[in-house]
């Protein structure tokens, strides 16, 4: 078995920085390298003040600043500690396809297939390669092909080792998972390496919560896993209109189907709709796959949970343009949030943006406050969309770094992420300064109906 004393994950994003931050932390005896690309991102892993760093996550800082220099490198010098590991995790992005065949479903794999072209070009002996990346299933097979073909001699074994974390909880999550997934080959050189990334693990995990399967079962566990958690979202937020048409409370229903053991009662918070960079990738990826498959019932069954999804968005903002005595047309809406979820600065499939696009095709004038998102990355997110000119954009959204100062003068406030501060704040004042009658659309379910419809503020939320 190899004892791996040289770790190198190329991808220093929302999974690679904080998952190698933590192995650095936990294995004081391994240095780990993370190398990235982009210099800009690297630098900021480097910045003096760890405050600095490009990702923010509760708890993060103070493990980076833990390894950082002792055992845990950010660098752009990809061939070098690509050369140096014994293991190298590839912890790129696989974003959805945007061009060509399976344009908007399949998973884009191009930064897969460079890693592994970079690897079979620099690396002189035997290396692990661990995908940490979410892949279709049977990539291992494609990667495995280019490295077999370097000429070099070197050997390489394949492991699939996909990550559970959540983002917000991510660190939380690293140190102490429901799991550790290893998938390898069944001879015993895979064998041997499914053992030395086990090694790695048992250092802070108890043994029985490293589960190892052969390569195909562990690359399709973590889209089933994200279909499954995103299933959970849509199946609420589908009974959420209901619970609107018929005077049952979501909430109530929530926790009544979730005290049922087999139900179980995580994951099942009616919201505006799931964001985040995975969810709806991972989704139309299985979808895609069943299709190449022929299997089209099941491809439909998965594509409904994306379905729903876009349908709670498009009616939360839908039904602000109805409330609003149906024009929004130069009113000012200030936004409560932008990141896709609360405690991170993540923005990707925010269904802030999706309500932000529909509104701004209404002329409403937006006001957004975000206690972690850069206005930059709020400009970039509907640039992106390509629904029209950036200047018009600019014109259309104004983001503030005071929330009361986003709220002041609006004719409404939509809450979108569930940052805790917002439950705290002096809602009278709000009040006061908004224009009359005040609405409140609170597409996250956190604050306290009752109070603020006894301020004065016509209030709804999501499923009541
Ligand atoms: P990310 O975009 O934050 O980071 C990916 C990084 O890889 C980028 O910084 C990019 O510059 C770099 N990169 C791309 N190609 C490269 C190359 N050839 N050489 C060096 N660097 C390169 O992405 P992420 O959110 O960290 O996600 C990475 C993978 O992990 C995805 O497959 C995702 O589905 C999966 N995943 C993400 C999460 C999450 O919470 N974000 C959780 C579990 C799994
Ligand atoms: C999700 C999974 O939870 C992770 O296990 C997985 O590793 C990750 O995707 C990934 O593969 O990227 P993440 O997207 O970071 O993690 O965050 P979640 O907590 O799952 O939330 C996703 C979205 O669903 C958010 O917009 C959140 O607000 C929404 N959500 C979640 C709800 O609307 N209701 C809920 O009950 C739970």
């Amino acid at each position: 078995m190899t004892k791996i004393k040289n770790i190198c994950c190329i991808g220093a994003g929302y999974v690679g920085g904080p998952t190698m931050a933590v192995i650095a932390h936990k294995c004081p005896d391994v240095k780990v390298t993370i190398v990235d690309l982009n210099a800009e991102r690297i630098a900021a892993w480097n910045d003096e003040d760890v405050n600095n760093i490009p990702i923010y996550e509760p708890g993060l800082a103070e493990v980076v600043a833990s390894a950082r220099g002792r055992n845990l490198f950010f660098s752009t010098d990809v061939e070098k500690a690509i050369d140096e590991a014994e293991m190298i995790f590839i912890s790129v992005n696989t974003p959805t396809k945007t061009y060509g065949v399976g344009k908007g479903m399949a998973a884009d794999l191009k930064y897969i297939e460079l890693c592994a072209r970079q690897i079979a070009s620099v690396a002189k002996n035997d290396k692990i390669v661990v995908e940490k990346s979410t892949l279709p299933v049977r990539t291992a097979e494609a990667i495995k092909n280019i490295l077999d073909n370097t000429g070099n001699g070197a050997k390489f074994q394949i492991l699939s080792n996909p990550e559970f974390l959540a983002e917000g909880t991510a660190v939380e999550d690293l140190l102490n998972p429901d799991r550790v997934l290893i998938g390898g080959d069944n001879d015993e050189d895979g064998q041997k390496a499914i053992k030395s990334l086990v090694d790695i693990y048992a250092n802070w995990i108890p043994e029985e919560r490293i589960l190892t399967t052969n390569v195909w079962s562990s690359e399709l566990s973590k889209l089933t896993a994200n279909a499954f958690l995103a299933q959970r979202v849509s199946s609420i937020n589908a009974m959420s209109e209901l619970c609107e048409k018929t005077g049952a409370d979501v909430n109530e229903v929530a926790r009544a189907i979730g005290m049922d053991s087999r139900i179980g009662s995580k994951f099942l918070k009616a919201s505006v709709g799931f964001g985040g960079s995975c969810f709806q990738k991972d989704i139309l990826n299985l979808v895609y796959i069943a299709k190449s498959y022929g299997l089209n019932e099941v491809a439909d069954y998965w594509e409904q949970v994306v379905i729903m999804n876009d349908h709670q968005k498009k009616r939360f903002a839908t039904n602000i343009v109805r409330t609003l005595y149906n024009t929004v047309s130069g009113k000012k809406i200030a936004f409560l949030g932008w990141a896709f979820k609360k405690d991170t600065n993540d923005t990707r499939e925010s269904a802030a943006i999706y309500i932000a696009d529909a509104l701004l095709y209404e002329q409403a004038n937006i006001a957004v406050y975000d206690p972690k998102v850069e206005k930059e990355t709020i400009y970039k997110d509907l640039d992106y969309l390509e629904s029209r000119e950036s200047a018009q954009n600019k014109k259309g959204v104004v983001v503030f770094e005071n929330s009361y100062e986003a709220c002041k003068d609006a004719h409404a406030i939509a809450v979108l992420t569930e940052w805790d501060e917002f439950r705290t704040y002096d809602w009278q004042k709000i009040y006061d300064h908004m224009k009359k009658p005040a609405f409140v659309f609170d597409g996250r379910n956190i604050l306290d109906g009752e109070k603020l419809r006894k301020i004065g503020f016509v209030f709804q939320e999501i499923g009541k």
